[in-house]
């Protein structure tokens, strides 16, 4: 075959619905994400093109620190972390532009103070007013920063000047937390003003998953209980729980994967299709997903959940202490770092269809993919040795790395004799479209800034996948410490997940 055509896509191409100069206000800005994720995604808005000319960024945090060490830091996130390379020429830009503010979420003076400097920004870069409040905190304080900002009059309504306001994932820590924060950004801001961001939702290959169903017309006349044997969702770290153990002991991966990135995850491949691309017709379409989640309850979570803990071990040739060794983990901590689980969706489509779901930190390498199996074929003509059935199609979207589709399929060795063998037919997107994809944040923050909400959690999304999750942790909390098996790093789970899967005449892919 050919090597597929390169598709060039210049950047101008690609802009969104145009974007109004505005001022992007971190609480949490000396944090990680901010450093990480938030400046290198916005760093490279700017090299390509779609960030507006002019706006402006202040980073707020109780760490004190002045402007220049503020430049500093997020210099040393991008050098580290940006899609393109620092240029120094263009950095300077847009550092003079980056500001910090230090102040506690819960002291209302932090709030006098960020209304004054913000509107001492905006003088001095002549900006409209247009502000975006970025909740990069621990859900704790989010009630508080909705009320100081209610306080001191920075959560205006209507478009112009408009308020809006991020709400970084997770939500709470459970259905209750999470209501009550729902409760108050929803009293202080109207929902259409609130973003709650699920970063995988940003992420190249998960938007492809309606392009790959809804834009081809070869799937859906098979996307179902007829022809679909089972869906298998992945999403595999190499890391471990690193400096962030004080929120993920608090958190662990089913709240801190499973509710948001792999429920999400399974809505774009269990949804209907949408009558439109309408914000609120695709949430409703995932919505209805959630709602038929069969609930896992009682001595069922035992049967179908697996959680486990890494032990010491190596990582791609580093060595890696057992989590309960990590600093700032409890010695006797019951966190789990690893989820399995098998879940159905209860519709029509999907009758008897079951999706396994799997995630862990310290696992042999960083991948994640939604697998879909389809059934066997029958046992006759090229599968007629039992001894060697033939392989299943599977159609395999990578998320990442190597982002890309593929799907397996048996074909004929060639030659004299009668043999067959599985391949893949497969697309990178690197190849296809010649330069990576752009970061889930760069997407998110463009369409944040535009108002688009289409690709962020509606308030009744995360309360009902926070309904799916709760059974299992009240379960888990019930049993203590209890069944939390360890695996060791560097391998792909307990056994306990295998044991899971097995039975039903299945096994985990490889990654
Ligand atoms: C975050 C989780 O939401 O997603 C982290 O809190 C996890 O624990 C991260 O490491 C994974 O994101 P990505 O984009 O690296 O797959």
């Amino acid at each position: 075959m050919p090597p597929a055509p390169r598709i060039d896509i210049t950047p101008a191409q690609e802009a969104l619905a145009p974007v109004e100069p505005c001022t992007l206000v971190i609480f949490g800005g000396s944090g990680d994400l901010a450093r990480r994720r938030l400046i290198p995604a916005l760093y490279n808005l700017m090299l390509d093109g779609l960030l507006p000319t002019n706006f402006a960024v202040l980073g707020l945090g109780r760490k004190p620190m002045t402007d220049e060490d503020f430049r500093t830091t997020l210099r040393e996130g991008v050098l580290t972390h940006s899609r393109q390379p620092l240029k120094e020429d263009r950095w300077s830009v847009f550092a003079e532009r980056l500001f910090y503010l230090a102040g506690g979420n819960e002291d209302r003076q932090t709030y006098t103070a960020l209304k004054a400097r913000l509107e001492n920004i905006e003088r001095q870069f002549g900006l409209p007013g247009h502000r975006i409040f970025y909740l990069s905190i621990p859900p704790s304080s989010f009630t508080a920063v909705c009320e100081g900002l209610e306080y001191s009059e920075l959560a205006v309504h209507g478009d112009r000047p408009y308020a809006r306001i991020i709400v970084e994932k997770p939500v709470g820590r459970d259905l209750s937390s999470a209501q009550q924060i729902n409760a108050v950004t929803g009293r202080v801001f109207d929902e259409s003003q609130i973003f709650r961001i699920d970063h995988y939702l940003g992420k190249e290959t998960v938007q492809n998953l309606m392009v790959v169903r809804f834009a081809n017309s070869i799937f859906e006349p098979i996307w179902n209980h007829k022809y679909i044997d089972h869906v298998q969702i992945t999403v595999s770290e190499e890391e471990g729980v690193g400096t962030r153990a004080t929120y993920y002991e608090e958190a662990g991966a089913l709240r801190d994967m499973v509710q948001n990135h792999m429920l999400q995850l399974l809505c774009l491949v269990a949804m209907e299709p949408p009558y439109s691309l309408d914000p609120d017709v695709v949430r409703n379409a995932k919505m209805e997903v959630l709602r038929c989640l069969r609930p896992i309850t009682g001595k069922d979570v035992e049967a179908v959940t697996v959680r486990a803990q890494y032990a010491g071990g190596t990582v791609a040739g580093k060595p890696v202490p057992g989590y309960r060794r990590e600093p700032g983990v409890k010695p006797d901590s019951t966190t789990e770092t690893y989820v399995a689980l098998k879940c159905f969706v209860e519709n029509w489509r999907w009758s008897g269809v079951p999706f396994y779901l799997r995630t862990g930190k310290a696992l042999p390498h960083r991948g994640s993919e939604v697998a879909v199996q389809f059934k066997d074929i029958p046992q006759i003509l090229f599968n007629a040795n039992t001894q060697h059935p033939q392989p299943a199609n599977v159609l395999a979207l990578r998320i990442q790395p190597e982002e890309g589709l593929s799907l397996r399929i048996v074909s004929r060795v060639p030659g004299t004799r009668e043999q067959t063998h599985p391949v893949e037919m497969a697309f990178k997107y690197a190849e296809v479209f010649g330069r990576p994809s752009p970061e889930a944040y760069e997407r998110l923050l463009l369409d944040v800034m535009a108002g688009d909400a289409t690709l962020f959690m509606r308030r009744d999304q995360v309360e009902t996948a926070w309904q799916f999750v709760m059974p299992i942790l009240d379960r888990w909390e019930q049993m203590g410490g209890r069944d939390v098996p360890e695996y060791q790093c560097g391998t792909w789970g307990p056994v306990e997940a295998d044991r899971l899967i097995e039975p039903d005449g299945r096994y985990w892919r490889t990654l």
